[in-house]
């Protein structure tokens, strides 16, 4: 750590966040009294907090973004180089890091043509849904507009992307949400809604295709899901889904959107997590490892197909898309995501990602031939999760507040882990870990030590 960060200098600092700034997802009160925790540097696992505590981050900046690690000069560099020479233009003209990285992203999308920047995840899944709102009314008489998303999935914050959430904390007293959005069933074999049964994929694609018909399939437009769930319990998707709900949506016409913004960019082992499960789909949306919080950015890429529905008829005033992200014009963005993506291919990243994906799930399975109180493990790649139960057999979830006890534990051991946190009533029991993609074999079995040693103490 620099000298910037002695605790001494930073004790104005925690006093200056205590007395003004509102963090996000956290209840204030305990404030009173404990100092928060304020973060100062970075370098690639590992961070520094105010105190001068040293941390080894198993969850890329607590929300699963920075994926090629902290301390990055070369994007540093990159983006500062971008900014003297143009820092902003309105997106509707181009610059030349947008250009290039469009051209870069698309390479990696086989099927995929066009890129819409913005500068959040939500900002990103509101685009789609207005897309398919107005190919709606453009283009099937004002039907086909309603949107599925399935139960247990999150794509983000604004009361778009909320009406879309199927995480009851998430949505509960920001209602009432807009009309048209419609939940389809979870995909977690593990808590069947059928009970053990041999074909559970199919049989979770089949009850999309029973909301389908409920609602009338010229009703729906488009269907939004994560490749693996992540805040709702990093669910993977069970044998045969996602071929059944690519076929289903083809046969009803339904655009398939994928929300890539925490799987993209190599967290799963392949550039793109749709990308394990062969899915093609018509958007995906991405944005927090695209540029590894360097700079904030977020892409909703489309098909050549959907494009060209919004250029079919020049004439008529009303019918390109009519929408701007002011922020989606600045250039860091894209400036940071290229060298980030130059990183991840040089450093040979996703490759690394596979190998220590399987590091850890095998850390985590040996963990669960230990300890009672891991119910299932799950993961794809660097995104891996431990459901935490109180009894095996009938699968009773671990009362929340043991399983924050064990992540308490990590962290008071310098281990930073996430777990599942106001997301489902009761079901806020699976530990999270998405390291860096950078992470090593020793940097794994430090993250697997200290989850084996909580789980000990917590529930000895
Ligand atoms: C799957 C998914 N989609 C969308 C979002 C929203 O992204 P943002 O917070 O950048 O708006 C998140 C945030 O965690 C997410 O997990």
């Amino acid at each position: 750590m620099n000298d910037l960060s002695r605790t001494n200098d930073l004790r104005h600092v925690i006093e200056a966040d205590r007395a003004h700034v509102w963090h996000h997802l956290s209840q204030h009160k305990p404030y009173e009294t404990v100092d928060p925790r304020v973060m100062v540097e970075g370098r690639g696992m590992r961070v520094w907090d105010a105190t001068g505590r040293e941390y080894l981050d198993a969850v890329s900046g607590g929300v699963w973004t920075v994926n090629v690690g902290y301390g990055r000069t070369s994007i540093a560099d990159a983006v500062r180089d971008q900014l003297v020479k143009l820092n902003y233009f309105a997106g509707s003209a181009g610059s030349i890091p947008a250009a290039l990285f469009s051209e870069r992203l698309i390479a990696k999308m086989p099927g995929m043509t066009r890129v819409y920047y913005a500068n959040s995840g939500s900002e990103a899944n509101e685009k789609v849904f207005k897309m398919v709102r107005q190919i709606a009314h453009r283009h099937h008489g004002g039907r086909k507009s309603k949107i599925l998303y399935r139960e247990r999935d999150y794509h983000g914050t604004t009361i778009g992307a909320l009406a879309a959430a199927g995480q009851d904390q998430r949505r509960d007293q920001y209602g009432p949400f807009p009309d048209g959005f419609v939940a389809v069933p979870h995909c977690l074999e593990y808590r069947s809604q059928w009970g053990r049964v041999e074909n559970y994929g199919e049989m979770a694609a089949d009850a999309i295709e029973a909301v389908i018909l409920r609602e009338g399939p010229d009703t729906v437009g488009a269907i939004c899901l994560e490749p693996v769930t992540a805040g709702g319990g990093v669910i993977t998707p069970p044998k045969g889904y996602w071929e059944k709900v690519q076929d289903i949506c083809r046969r009803h016409e339904i655009l398939i959107h994928i929300d890539e913004v925490v799987c993209g960019m190599g967290r799963t082992g392949a550039w793109f997590g749709y990308q394990n499960y062969g899915v093609q789909p018509d958007f995906v949306t991405m944005a927090k490892g695209v540029a590894s919080g360097y700079a904030a950015i977020a892409c909703t890429v489309t098909t050549e197909a959907v494009f060209a529905l919004f250029k079919d008829d020049a004439a008529d005033p009303m019918s390109y898309f009519r929408d701007i992200s002011t922020f989606g014009g600045c250039t860091a963005g894209p400036a940071a995501a290229l060298e980030n993506m130059r990183i991840i291919e040089d450093e040979g990243l996703i490759d690394n990602t596979v190998a220590m994906g399987e590091r850890l799930m095998a850390g985590l399975h040996g963990l669960a031939e230990r300890h009672a109180a891991i119910g299932d493990v799950r993961g794809k790649g660097l995104f891996c999760g431990a459901e935490l139960v109180a009894d095996r057999a009938t699968r009773e979830p671990m009362d929340e507040k043991r399983v924050q006890a064990v992540v308490a534990d990590c962290m008071a051991h310098g281990v930073i882990i996430g777990a599942t946190n106001r997301s489902l009533a009761g079901l806020n029991n699976t530990l999270c870990l998405s390291p860096a993609l950078i992470a090593t074999p020793d940097d794994i079995d430090r993250i697997v030590e200290a989850i084996d040693g909580a789980l000990t103490r917590v529930f000895a």
